[in-house]
């Protein structure tokens, strides 16, 4: 077997967006077959619109690519498909209320005359989870699984077809680590079964855990293509970036901050498990910032939609600078001086068809520098939004560009500068660095540092321990809707001694 022959050749592939934005420019590189070849970058590098050239959903502009050694016809229909190409996207496209095997099959369902064999497709779909060891209740309703869970689904729903080339955009930006381990665990044994993996990830540990090559994109361009046995993290970060990125841990919060948020004895008694807690007492001071740890599922999605409004208690309190807010609403909440930077900044924070202006002051309604009596202050919108993305660095063609012409990171930027712009009390944020690169992430760290160090209380949801450790002054952890350990001086602790708590087998609450 010529284990080492490209199965991929990219040769000078160029893109140019309709409107005008250059995302990729002469890309040439070879992906091995039977490698795990890791694609880094920062934000708006072109990782996934080269990802999308090759699956055929996005033409490009000029360049070839082959498909083992012959010049292939991505815009074909079908192209995908019939060439063995899976592609699990940045965002989920999962559709919420069908079915496992209802997503899996969806487009290309077996069929018995004119009807859809739903018998058989739900057998292949339970032999394919068997093949692969990526074990799914194939009848649950993708709504009612953890995103771990559904993780799992778009990956057999991209290995349904006879792949042999698994293209993975960001797959672990919303996983917990211990997920994270048995997905690699999965695709290892992928390529030891002779798919070619593409794996697109800012965390450069997962890189070096998974790939054995790195290629880096910078500013549509690649830089260099290497076996990871050859270059540094601090070369490739150099590489990324174009220079060095120093990542330092949070100076603790002075203590005493008077309590802002308590929250005694909640409990909320929801059909979805994910939402469920049970005597959850918490305090969080002004000035701090408490990190809340625990694997997907655990009960955080429960707590930031009780602290948003979306959610109320079966019992309990809930008070927030001395009033009681256990039946406050969004709106109420929002007065009260929550900001809030939600996990999932596509569904929840922006709106993808919407503008840049349009999302970067959703919520400021009635907002007297932005608004004169029913007027809107466009002069005064225009210049707050272009000092926004400024500030953090947003990459974007224009501001009456829609949110979706933006790169996923630089998209999510665009709302935690929303969020961040005012001067919140209480800050919940929920995966603030999820898909966004390093030198962007140190940025937003300083200005959640910022926030709590004004004054607000800071809770802070994040799978990301090292993330968790950086800046949290103190640790809790959820496990099964319940706190399990409520750990002061989160500089003392390491993500192995978060572990035991996180999987249920110790308590120190
Ligand atoms: N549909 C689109 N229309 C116009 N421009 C786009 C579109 N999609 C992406 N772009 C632009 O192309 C460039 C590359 O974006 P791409 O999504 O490929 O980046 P990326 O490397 O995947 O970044 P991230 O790490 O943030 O996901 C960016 O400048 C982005 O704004
Ligand atoms: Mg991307």
């Amino acid at each position: 077997m010529t284990s080492n022959a490209p199965i991929v050749a990219f040769e000078k592939v160029s893109k140019t967006y309709p409107n005008g934005t250059v995302a990729l420019n002469d890309a040439t590189f070879d992906i091995r077959k039977g490698s795990i070849h890791a694609i880094c970058g920062e934000n708006g590098a072109g990782k996934s619109t080269l990802m999308k050239i090759l699956f055929g959903l996005e033409p490009h502009s000029s360049g070839q690519v082959l498909l083992d050694g012959a010049a292939a016809d991505t815009a074909a229909p079908d192209f995908a498909g019939r060439n063995g190409i899976g592609m699990v996207h940045q965002h989920f496209s999962l559709v919420a209320p069908l079915t496992v095997v209802e997503n899996i099959i969806l487009g290309h369902e077996p069929r018995s005359g004119l009807l859809i064999d739903r018998r058989r497709a739900r057998e292949q779909v339970i032999e394919l989870s068997r093949r692969y060891e990526l074990n799914v209740a194939p009848d649950a309703r993708i709504e009612t699984l953890s995103v771990a869970a559904q993780q799992k689904v778009e990956i057999l729903k991209a290995l349904a077809r006879e792949t042999r080339l698994l293209i993975l955009d960001e797959p672990t930006a919303v996983l917990s680590p211990p997920e994270i381990e048995e997905l690699f665990v999965r695709l290892r044994a992928l390529r030891d079964d002779g798919i070619t993996i593409l794996f697109i990830s800012h965390k450069l540990h997962e890189v070096r855990a998974l790939a054995d090559t790195v290629t880096v994109l910078r500013a549509g361009s690649v830089v260099d293509t290497l076996p990871l046995a050859e270059v540094s993290d601090a070369e490739i970060t150099r590489m990324v970036m174009g220079r060095n990125i120093d990542i330092v841990r949070r100076e603790a919060s002075p203590s005493g901050g008077a309590p802002l948020l308590e929250l005694s004895n909640v409990a909320t008694n929801t059909r979805d498990t994910a939402d469920r807690l049970t005597n959850i007492s918490l305090t969080i001071g002004a000035n701090e910032i408490v990190g809340i740890a625990g694997v997907d599922g655990s009960g955080q999605r429960g707590l930031v939609s009780l602290l948003s409004g979306q959610l109320h208690p079966n019992a309990g309190a809930i008070r927030f600078a001395g009033k009681v807010m256990d039946k406050a609403s969004t709106a109420d909440w929002r007065r009260a001086g929550l900001a809030h930077l939600p996990a999932d900044r596509f569904t929840q924070g922006g709106t993808p068809g919407l503008t840049l202006i349009d999302n970067a002051i959703a919520g400021t309604d009635g907002d007297p520098a932005m608004q004169w009596g029913p007027f809107l202050r466009r002069g005064a919108i225009r210049r707050h939004v272009n000092a926004m993305v400024r500030e953090f660095a947003v990459r974007f063609r224009g501001i009456s560009e829609r949110l979706d012409s933006l790169s996923g990171g630089n998209a999510q930027k665009l709302i935690a500068a929303r969020e961040l712009a005012g001067s919140p009390r209480l800050l919940i944020a929920d995966q603030p660095t999820r898909g966004i690169d390093v030198a962007s992430a140190a940025f937003l760290h300083s200005r959640i540092d910022a926030v709590a160090r004004s004054g607000a209380a800071v809770l802070l949801v994040t799978a990301d321990l090292d993330e968790l450790l950086r800046l949290a002054d103190r640790v809790i952890v959820l496990f099964d809707g319940r706190i399990v350990a409520n750990l002061p001086n989160a500089a003392d602790l390491t993500p192995a001694a978060l572990g035991p708590y996180m999987l249920g087998l110790e308590q120190a609450a």
